[in-house]
């Protein structure tokens, strides 16, 4: 577990040794992603503050009488907010400028918490952007405040359903709609045929051993690639090309961070047998791990692993090739820039180093603990998760799992606190291989997976 003391120098750098899970440098893209707003403001200090006034009740009264450090904390457990190690009144997710003015970054879906505590790389699996973004439209009424990007757009495009998840695939085709290969803007009547769908965010210390990226690994690797989150309207081509070198600093960041080593006790001699079970049922598609290990970056086709298919079927061969033919997809040394995958079949298996820290599972997020991923049986209808809970016999996320939704009408920041696995796009099914294993197989392989 991380000390406080350990995240501050994780995150302000100059420590010379990286701490198990820890980064070492270079730290320059990270303190860009901290500090260096790209996006227009969302909201400001005065709009935060006031959160709590659209709460629901008794939430509402218990804010109305806390002092405001304590209400700031609860506001940033609502939405999913990781406070800033050196400054708990900001949070990580967002660049506050000299004018108190809050800006999404990109640790907004990439920087989460495990057991409570900040860990570089995980995905936000508590992120609640439409719940924040809703609250913050009805204070800036009451406050008589502009709009923003994302308040407008909000309206127009489902955010994400499920806290942890969000549509970032599909905010991607919406913007990108807007723009010609070199990023110049264009007006276009919008599309009103896209396939909405949640994704749970991959862990960033994968993207070292990613040949290409994304679930479907259609995309070719490199700086640019990870710039598309900037397309709003506001950003034209020459800020891009501004940006380019932050955005290759930030590159070399991600791909130096080291997966999170467990910390817990593990039984040796199960792990062992774990790994015999795992080689045998498990590494064709996911790779050997430990010295001399290999991943192969495999894209196994939709019929034979099962998982939800709507993301595979949101984007069409046009979208994947224009996206791969912009400016995006090329770097100068296209070495890296592999565009051999621009009609996936599947998804490709990811690696699974630090597997322990990432959950939920899968790209949509829909399993919440490794123990389920290995009882395809027995994965839940619906589940939800306590807010920092972690379970250490089942390995992932600590759950109330239930048959089907509570009944009656839930206000919507208590729905999306749910996961509905009936849900379009929201499929728990599939990646049956587990059941090849007898239970001791399966016991011995989870034993491994926290070693990895
Ligand atoms: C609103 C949430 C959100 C924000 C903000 C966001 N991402 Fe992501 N990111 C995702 C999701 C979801 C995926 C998975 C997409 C997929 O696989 O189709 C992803 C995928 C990635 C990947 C690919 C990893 C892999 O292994 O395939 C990288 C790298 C990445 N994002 C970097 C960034 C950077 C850099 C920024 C900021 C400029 C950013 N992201 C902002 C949600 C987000
Ligand atoms: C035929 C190839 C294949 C085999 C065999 C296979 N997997 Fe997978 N695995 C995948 C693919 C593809 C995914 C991604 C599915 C998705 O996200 O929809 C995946 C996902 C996973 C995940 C979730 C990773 C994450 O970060 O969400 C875990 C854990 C996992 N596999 C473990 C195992 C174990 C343990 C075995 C052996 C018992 C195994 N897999 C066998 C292809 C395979």
């Amino acid at each position: 577990m991380l000390v406080a003391g350990m995240v501050a120098a994780l995150v302000f750098g100059g420590v010379g040794t990286a701490a198990p899970g820890a980064v070492a440098t270079p730290d320059g893209g990270l303190e860009l992603l901290l500090a260096k707003a790209y996006l227009p403001a969302d909201f400001d200090q005065e709009v935060f503050d006031e959160l709590w006034t659209v709460w629901e009740e008794p939430l509402k009264s218990q804010a109305g009488r806390a002092p405001i450090e304590e209400r700031r904390r609860m506001a940033m457990e609502r939405y999913g907010l990781v406070p800033h190690p050196a400054d708990p009144s900001r949070s990580m997710q967002y660049v506050r400028d000299a004018d108190g003015r809050w800006i999404m970054n990109c640790l907004a879906c990439h920087q989460g918490q495990v057991r409570g505590e900040p860990i570089h790389g995980v995905p936000n699996s508590t992120y609640a952007l439409e719940t924040l973004t809703e609250e913050v439209r009805l204070v800036k009424i009451n406050q008589r405040k502009a709009f923003s990007h994302m308040d407008v757009g909000s309206l127009l495009l489902p955010l994400g359903t499920t806290n942890g998840t969000t549509n970032a695939v599909i905010f991607g085709v919406a913007l990108m709609r807007h723009r010609d290969p070199d990023l110049s803007i264009v007006q276009r009547p919008p599309r009103l045929d896209l396939v909405h769908h949640d994704m749970d965010a991959p862990a960033w210390w994968h993207y070292r051993r990613r040949r290409t990226l994304y679930a479907d690994g259609f995309a070719p690797k490199g700086h640019r690639m990870l710039m598309q989150f900037l397309l709003v309207k506001e950003n034209g081509p020459d800020r891009f090309h501004e940006w380019e070198d932050d955005f290759r600093a930030i590159e070399e960041w991600i791909a130096a961070l080291e997966p999170p080593r467990w910390t817990g006790p593990v039984n040796r001699e199960r792990a062992d047998r774990g790994a015999e079970v795992f080689a045998d049922h498990c590494g064709a598609c996911h790779g050997t791990y430990g010295p001399g290990g290999s991943y192969p970056d495999r894209v196994i086709p939709i019929a034979e692993i099962g998982t939800d298919r709507v993301r595979l079927d949101s984007l069409t061969a046009k979208e994947r090739g224009e996206l791969n033919a912009s400016w995006f997809g090329h770097f100068g040394d296209d070495a890296k820039g592999m565009h051999d995958r621009e009609a996936p079949t599947g998804y490709v298996a990811p690696p699974l180093d630090g597997v322990w820290a990432s959950a939920p599972y899968f790209h949509n997020g829909s399993v919440p603990t490794l123990w389920h991923v290995l009882h395809p049986g027995e994965r839940p209808a619906v589940w939800r998760r306590t807010p920092t809970g972690y379970d250490d016999a089942r390995v992932g996320l600590e759950v109330e799992e239930r048959a089907a939704m509570p009944p009656g009408r839930l206000v919507p920041a208590d729905r999306r606190q749910f996961f509905d696995t009936r849900k379009p796009g929201k499929s728990a099914a599939g990646h049956d291989f587990p059941d090849a294993l007898t239970e001791d197989e399966k016991t011995a392989v989870l034993e491994y997976l926290k070693t990895l």
